[in-house]
C-alpha cells in the first residue's frame, strides 16, 4: 500500500492511499473546495481513483464525495448508518475495503456521529473525528454519544498496537500524526478517565454550535446541493417528534393508521432495505414541489420515513413549517425497522 502525505495542508485532513501494483487509489474525507487539487495530484501520480470514503457525515465542510463520484465513477463507501443516499458500498465493523491488491480494515467507531468509522492498514489508523491528536471529536450534535465514543476509543482503537500511527480527520494545532501509545498515555480528554468521567467531561464542554452548521450538514446528509431547497434550521428540526419503530408499527395496526411518507430515492425504496407496505414515495429533493399531493392527508398523522431517520427529520420539519401539525419521524429509519424484522415490501 502506498501512503501519501495529507493533501489539504489545513485543519480538515484528506488522505490518499493507493495500490502500487494496480495504481488504484482511495481518497479519505475529501473536501469540496479541493476537488481540482485531488484530480491533478491523482493524474500526476498516475493513479486511478477507485474509491472514496467519508469516515462520517461531516458537519463542518461540504464533502467532495458526491461530485468526485460523478466525475470519476469511483465508488463512495460509508458506514451502514450513513444517512445519505449516494453511497455505493456500505461497510460495517470487520469489513475490508479493497484498493487494488491492498486493503483497509473497517473499525466501527461511533460516538462523534452514529456513522463514524476508522480505517486500519499497515502501520497506521485513520480515525476520522472520533479520536484526534490530544483530543476527541465533539459528541454533542448530529447523533453524537460520548459513552459510545469512549467505548470505541478504549475498546477498539486502544486495542491496536501502541506503535500504530494515528491520522485524524482534523487537527487544529499543526500536528500531522501521533500514535496509539501516546494517545493512551497523554490524551487529556480520555487518559486515566472512566467512562462516567468522560461522559461528564464531554457534557461540561458546552462548545458553541458551529456557524451555518445546518447549511453544511443537511446537504451532506441528503446529497442535495441545489440552491432551491431551503433546509429547516435547528429549532425546526428539534420540534420534530420522534417515534421508535415499534410505536409506528403499533399505530399502523390501529383504527386510525398514519400516512407513511417515504422520502428516499426510488432505488432505495425498492432496494435492499425495502419499504413499509402502504408507504408513499416522495423523494426529499421533490418534496417542496409536491406538497400539494399531501393536502388530502392533512387531517391524518403523517410519519416521515428514510434510511436512517435523518433525511426524514428534515422532511417532517419542512411539513411542520407548512402547517401540517401531526407530523412524526420514524426514528433510525428503515435500518432499524429492518433490524427489528418488521414487515417490508421490495
Ligand atoms: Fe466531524
Amino acid at each position: 500500500m502506498l501512503f501519501f502525505p495529507e493533501l489539504n495542508r489545513g485543519k480538515c485532513k484528506t488522505y490518499l492511499v493507493a495500490c502500487e501494483h494496480t495504481r488504484k487509489a482511495l481518497l479519505i474525507d475529501p473536501v469540496r473546495e479541493n476537488i481540482s487539487r485531488y484530480l491533478a495530484f491523482l493524474a500526476y501520480q498516475q493513479l486511478r481513483l477507485d474509491g472514496i470514503v467519508d469516515t462520517h457525515t461531516h458537519a463542518d465542510h461540504p464533502t467532495a464525495s458526491f461530485q468526485l463520484r460523478e466525475l470519476t465513477q469511483a465508488r463512495l463507501i460509508m458506514h451502514r448508518r450513513a444517512p445519505v443516499p449516494a453511497v455505493d458500498q456500505h461497510v460495517e465493523q470487520g469489513d475490508t475495503i479493497e484498493v487494488g491488491d491492498s486493503a483497509l480494515k473497517v473499525l466501527y467507531t461511533p460516538g462523534h456521529t452514529p456513522d463514524s468509522i476508522s480505517l486500519y492498514a499497515g502501520d497506521r489508523v485513520y480515525t476520522g473525528d472520533v479520536l484526534l491528536i490530544g483530543g476527541t471529536g465533539r459528541a454533542d450534535f448530529a447523533g453524537g454519544d460520548a459513552g459510545q465514543q469512549y467505548d470505541a476509543i478504549t475498546q477498539k482503537l486502544f486495542a491496536l498496537p501502541d506503535e500504530t500511527l494515528v491520522y485524524p480527520a482534523h487537527d487544529y494545532r499543526g500536528n500531522t500524526h501521533s500514535n496509539i501509545g501516546q494517545e493512551k498515555k497523554t490524551n487529556p480528554r480520555i487518559a486515566g478517565r472512566t467512562r462516567e468521567q468522560y461522559v461528564a467531561l464531554m457534557a461540561s464542554l458546552n462548545f458553541p454550535m458551529p456557524d451555518k452548521i445546518q447549511e453544511v450538514l443537511q446537504p451532506n446528509q441528503s446529497a442535495i446541493h441545489d440552491d432551491k431547497t431551503k433546509f429547516p434550521d435547528l429549532t425546526e428540526l428539534n420540534k420534530v417528534r420522534q417515534l421508535a419503530a415499534p410505536e409506528v408499527h403499533a399505530m399502523l395496526g390501529s383504527t386510525s393508521p398514519p400516512f407513511l411518507l417515504d422520502v428516499r430515492e426510488p432505488s432505495e425504496y425498492r432496494g435492499e432495505l425495502g419499504h413499509i407496505p402502504g408507504s408513499v414515495l416522495v423523494p426529499l429533493r421533490e418534496l417542496a414541489a409536491r406538497t400539494g399531493e399531501l393536502e388530502a392527508q392533512r387531517g391524518r398523522p403523517i410519519v416521515a420515513v428514510c434510511r436512517s431517520g435523518v433525511r426524514s427529520t428534515t422532511a417532517a420539519a419542512m411539513l411542520y413549517g407548512l402547517g401540517f401539525e401531526r407530523v412524526y419521524n420514524l426514528k433510525d429509519g428503515m435500518i432499524d425497522w429492518n433490524d427489528r424484522r418488521l414487515p417490508v415490501e421490495r
